[in-house]
Parts: C-alpha cells; structure tokens; sequence
C-alpha cells in the first residue's frame, strides 16, 4: 500500500486521541506545555499494554533476560563515564530576527525557515535536563535527569551478576521515563522532552557480538509485527559507519512508516565494552565477568535493542487505524492487536430497559475480573458499536431480551462485524479464544453486521 492509500494521517489521529480519551496536551487548561503530553484513560491502559507486551516477551519469556528497575537521577560521574556530558550534544542555531531555535543538521537552507533572517554560528547544546539535589543550588549539588535508562544497567551489571547467578550471555531489561531538552521536539508524541523507553543491555562475549546483534535485530523485527504492526510498514536501516554515536561498533534502526514518513521506532547497537570499561575506569570498581566455563575473564560486550514506548504507541495507534463504510456511513476502526487494544471487551445490554439491567451486570461484574471491561447502556446499540469500535475494542457482548430466556448473548466481533450467539456459561472461555486469536467462532454463522 502506499503512503497515500492509507487513511490515516497524523492530524486524524491527533484529534481521535483527544477525543476519545487516549492522549491530551498536558496542563492544557493553562494553554499546554511545549511537547509535553498526558495519557488520558484509554492511553494509559494502551501504554500498560504495550509495556507488558514487550515485558513478556524479554522477560518473562526467556531464561537469558532479567528485569531491572533503577532510578532516573544517579551519581553525576555516571554521566561523565557515559560521554553524555562531553558529547551528549546537538548543534544549535538561533535566528538573529525572529528567535526560532534550530537544530543545525535539520536544516537545508542557511536562514530562518520562517522568517528568512540570517543565523547565528552553530553552538554545542547538551539535551540533558539538569537540577539540583538538596536544598542548595550550587555546582556541587548538579544532578541530570537521565537521558537513557542504559546507565542504570551498566552501573548495576555486578550487582545482578552476583545476585542471580546467572551465566553469560545475560540481558537486563528495563523501561522507565528518559528526559532530553530536545531542540525541536514534535510531531505529536513521536519526539518529546520527557518520554519513555524500553532498553536491554545484552550482555556476551566479545567474538560472539556479531551474531547475537543480528539475532537482536531480527527478533525486535518480528515482536512488532507479532503484536500487529504490518510488516510493509516497517524497515531496517543499517547506520554508516561515520553516523554511529560513540560507544557504537554497529547499528541498525527498525523504521516505521510514520505519516511524516520513515522514522526511526527503535534502535539496535553494538555498544562493544565501551560503557563497562568507562565505568570501571571511572568509579575504580572491576565489571569484568569470569566465565567459569572457558576458565577466562573478559569485559562484556552489549547488543542494545531500545525501544521508545511513546513512539510504539503512536505507530501502534497508527498502523491500526482504519475506516470503512458501514450503513452508508464512515467508520473509524482501530484494528489493535488484542493484547494492545485498551478495552477487550464491552458489554452492552441492548437497551436501557430495566429488565436488562441485572444480568448485563453481572456479566459485566464476572468478565472485569479477567479482561479489561467497560460497560455501556447510553445511546443506540449502534453508536455504541462505532465508539467500541473507534477505540479498538476486540469484542463486544450484548446482552436483549431472548437472553433472559435462553440464558445466551451475542459477541460481535470488532474487525469482520460478525455476531455470533453464545450460552452466558461458555462466555468467559470464548471471549479468552477470542482474544488469544482462535476465530472459530467467525466460521459459525453471522446473524447481520452492525
Ligand atoms: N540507549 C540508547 C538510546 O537511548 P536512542 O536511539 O537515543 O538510543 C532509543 O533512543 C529510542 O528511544 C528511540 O528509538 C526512540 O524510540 C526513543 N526516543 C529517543 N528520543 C526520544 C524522544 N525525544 N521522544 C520520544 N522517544 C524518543
């Protein structure tokens, strides 16, 4: 498909988030705070989502990954041994006659993109957010917010060797908030000032890196289209040799085809023993690692998968955004993998009516123990089907009047509309196929598509 035959664009899918409750302009009843965003109901629960998808797969599911969960401020010499305050640094350029800040390597002409007023020099900017710890403000007391959450692994690389016993090759993942003063954040959440990210530090052995990068790059590969982005809209971008940063003997971006275009979602390097020997160096303590297999000692090196969890959410929301016609309207359909999709299931009696009410509850009150559940009784069934849909909401159970009787209800299924009746006793176990992907209930026959 190309970019054009998509239906989504980036300013649909602004207004969709704000309207339906996923994300809002953060302080926004005092005019907004520059690239800042909050996570609205819907939001929140696509982000847990997503966090959990990628916990469970590098974590949960793997004997070779442990999970870590370090603080966001830390000794300052960490960012010293890091390169971060020394090179951590983008060039940039003021306009001498409106002000706009610039990052210099974004532009292609040599003046004001907006004004046309000639610039200053390029000068170094470091992106790390500084503050103080404790009640004095003096240089003593600096502290950054961290621009990674690599540093908290790498510092911590002993203490979990010597706690877990475990052996090399050993990863510790992490995911936490990451903070960088950006010059020109945007495009929605895509680049933010404060953001989140989902990193592991693999560790092996040196002469073994070459091949565990490639596996790394394969496997992240293959986690988004597992969790449903499609994989036409996804690449890999190797980096020249001349643009890796400076811990970096090889990396490779996983591109998303953003609206804007390809942008990077998450990159894989070969970070060799760069950030184990600087700290080391650095804090004078030893993180080298004794393989009692081979009987040698060696510092590590690290493949890095990294991922941002913001920027997964924007090409999650995006890559399931669709519209059909329906009754002669259009309808917006997040087409979201179960497992990311906020709601899972909505139980919708069909009518306000007082008869209904006592089982639609509980059903309600027995599904929201095991799925994430709304429940609505407000408008036409109808509408309430396109909101369900609109948020990406996999199943939908309506419960009318024959359900009284025959003590069954009807699941409609969000991507196809079909509607199948199911006994209320068989309803959790379902739902739970349903969900994990089984559509044998599409085989049976639909009763009307609405
Ligand atoms: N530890 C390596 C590292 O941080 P990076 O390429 O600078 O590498 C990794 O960041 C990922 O973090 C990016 O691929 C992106 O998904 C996310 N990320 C980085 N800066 C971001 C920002 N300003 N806003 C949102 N996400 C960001």
């Amino acid at each position: 498909m190309t970019q054009d035959a998509r239906k989504v664009t980036m300013e649909k899918l602004v207004s969709l988030c704000k309207r339906r409750g996923f994300v809002f302009p953060s302080s926004e009843i005092y005019g907004g705070l520059g690239s800042c965003w909050d996570y609205g109901p819907l939001g929140t629960e696509l982000k847990r989502n997503i966090k959990e998808a990628w916990w469970q797969t590098m974590v949960r599911e793997r004997d070779d990954v442990v999970g870590l969960d370090a603080a966001i401020m830390m000794h300052p010499r960490v960012w010293e041994a890091s390169g971060h305050v020394s090179g951590f640094t983008d060039p940039l350029v003021e306009c001498k006659n409106c002000h706009s800040r610039y990052k210099a390597t974004d532009l292609t002409t040599e003046t004001c993109t907006i004004c046309g007023g000639p610039l200053t020099e390029p000068r170094m900017f470091n992106l790390m957010f500084k503050t103080f710890m404790g009640p004095v403000e003096e240089a003593a007391a600096v502290v950054y917010l961290r621009p990674e959450t690599a540093q908290g692994i790498f510092v911590n690389f002993d203490n979990v060797i010597t706690t877990t016993r475990k052996k090399l090759p050993l990863g510790i993942a992490q995911q936490g908030k990451s903070f960088r003063n950006e010059i020109t954040p945007g495009n929605f959440i895509f680049r933010t000032r404060e953001f989140e990210q989902m990193e592991c530090e693999f560790f092996v052995k040196p002469g073994t890196d070459e091949q565990w990068f490639k596996y790394w790059v394969e496997e992240r590969f293959n986690w988004y289209v597992r969790f449903g982005i499609k994989k036409e809209n996804l690449r890999l971008t190797p980096h020249p040799k001349e643009d890796l940063a400076h811990y970096a003997k090889a990396c490779t971006d996983i591109e998303y085809r953003f609206p804007m275009g390809w942008s990077e979602l998450e990159g894989i390097a070969n970070r060799t023993d760069f950030d184990l020997k600087a700290h080391s160096a650095f804090s004078g303590k030893d993180l080298s690692y004794y393989d009692d297999v081979t009987n040698e000692r060696y510092v590590p090196y690290v493949i890095e998968p990294s991922a941002g969890t913001d920027r997964s959410a924007l090409a999650f929301l995006i890559d399931a955004y669709d519209e059909d016609i329906v009754q002669n309207e259009t309808r917006v359909v997040l087409r979201l993998h179960p497992a990311i999709a906020p709601v899972k299931v909505a139980v919708l009696p069909l009518s306000r009516n007082e008869k209904l009410a006592p089982l639609s509850r509980e059903i309600y009150n027995h599904l929201r123990h095991r799925f994430m559940t709304q429940f609505d009784d407000a408008q036409s069934i109808g509408r309430r089907y396109r909101r369900q849909d609109e948020i990406g909401t996999p199943l939908c159970v309506t419960i009318d009047f024959q359900s009284l009787e025959d003590k069954q209800v009807t699941i409609r299924e969000r991507d196809s509309m079909a509607q199948i009746r199911v006994p209320i006793d068989d309803l959790e176990s379902v739902i739970t196929a349903r969900l994990n992907g089984d559509n044998a209930c599409r085989k049976t026959t639909s009763s009307g598509k609405t």
